[in-house]
């Protein structure tokens, strides 16, 4: 497989890069993990470098350099700020231009750059897009409590093996809190449903996914749970003049991983204390969605017409209908 792709036009590479997660933007990683050395990680397939340059401002570039396809994130980076290839020296600025080839001064460095992929850094997280180029058509729009100032942010983050789509469409379910969570976020509901309790999920399409809100016996709590394409959710909890939003950003790695970053944010209790706590919350929460996402079979989701579904079911149906007309159309 390998080597028929590598005799193939650098454009037919490019065109399958980030293959059913291509064209968006995406949280990647921290802000606070990428310091001084480059980070490699892999995102929907594809092996991608982050690294500052001396001023601090974060390149990403796919993680292969153009010489001989070895990892840029082996190198480091050079005092000039450039990413330094650990094989022979070529060194790429943070939009993947060439400006260095040792012992070669006659080299048409031009046409020898790295491939770039547009980043920003964003609240406390990298951001990505996931087309090569050094620019984006659009710029991210991360859900408010992720960056709006003033607000205290808890993070956990887990590793799945999952596909991310059953991950996605896990935190867009509602119905499965009082079984999976039962004695978390689930109690409430377990101990107000009957068995002949009906629940009400309704769905608004908005600029950014959808919001939707699960409606127990015709009572609405009011909390309400947010879809930003293409992998975050933001569930709204309400308190009377406070903010309290729990995210649960959903990161493809490859087809059998995903990882999991959840973010609590938060405008009270700002002095640490409560720390810990929403740090263990959240993180049994998702532990306890663990293993019913990683035993979903198919791994990733297949088209609707595969699957029984049901009224309850009104969100992650609108998930993969979104999921196969942009992202996945030639699965649909
Ligand atoms: S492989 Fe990167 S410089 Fe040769
Ligand atoms: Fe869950």
């Amino acid at each position: 497989m390998h080597s028929a792709l590598g005799r193939r036009p650098t454009s037919a590479i490019v065109a399958r890069m980030f293959d059913g997660f291509a064209h968006v933007w995406t949280p990647l990683v921290t802000a606070r993990s990428l310091g001084r050395t480059p980070l490699g990680l892999t995102l929907a397939g594809e092996r991608v470098v982050l690294f500052r340059d001396a001023r601090g401002q974060v390149g990403a570039l796919i993680d292969r350099c153009p010489h001989r396809g070895v990892a840029l994130s082996l190198g480091h980076v050079a005092p000039d700020g450039c990413l330094e290839c650990p094989f022979h020296g070529w060194r790429f600025d943070r939009t993947g231009a060439n400006r260095h080839v040792p012992f070669n001064p006659q080299a048409r460095r031009e046409t020898l750059g790295a491939t770039p992929i547009p980043v920003r850094e964003l609240g406390d997280l990298i951001w990505v897009y996931t087309a090569p180029g050094a620019t984006a058509p659009v710029e991210p729009q991360p859900p408010e409590g992720l960056i709006a100032p003033g607000l205290r942010r808890t993070l956990i983050a887990r590793t799945w093996a999952c596909h991310w789509t059953r991950a996605m469409e896990n935190m867009l379910d509602s119905p499965h809190l009082p079984f999976v969570h039962r004695a978390t976020i689930g109690k409430p509901v377990r101990r107000r449903m009957t068995p002949t309790s009906t629940m009400e999920i309704t769905w608004e399409d908005t600029a950014f996914g959808g919001r939707s809100r699960a409606i127990l016996d015709g009572d609405d709590k009011g909390a309400h749970l947010e879809f930003h394409r293409p992998n975050i959710m933001a569930l709204h909890i309400p308190i009377p003049g406070r903010h309290l939003r729990i995210h649960a950003l959903v990161i493809p790695v490859d087809q059998a991983t995903t990882r999991l970053m959840v973010v609590a944010s938060r405008d009270f209790a700002k002095l640490g204390l409560l720390e810990p706590f929403f740090a263990r919350m959240n993180a049994r929460i998702a532990d306890e969605d663990r293993a019913v996402v990683e035993s979903s079979q198919p791994s990733e989701v297949p088209p609707l017409a595969q699957e029984h579904s049901v009224a309850t079911d009104r969100a992650t149906r609108e998930f993969r209908r979104y999921y196969f007309e942009t992202l996945r159309p030639s699965a649909a």
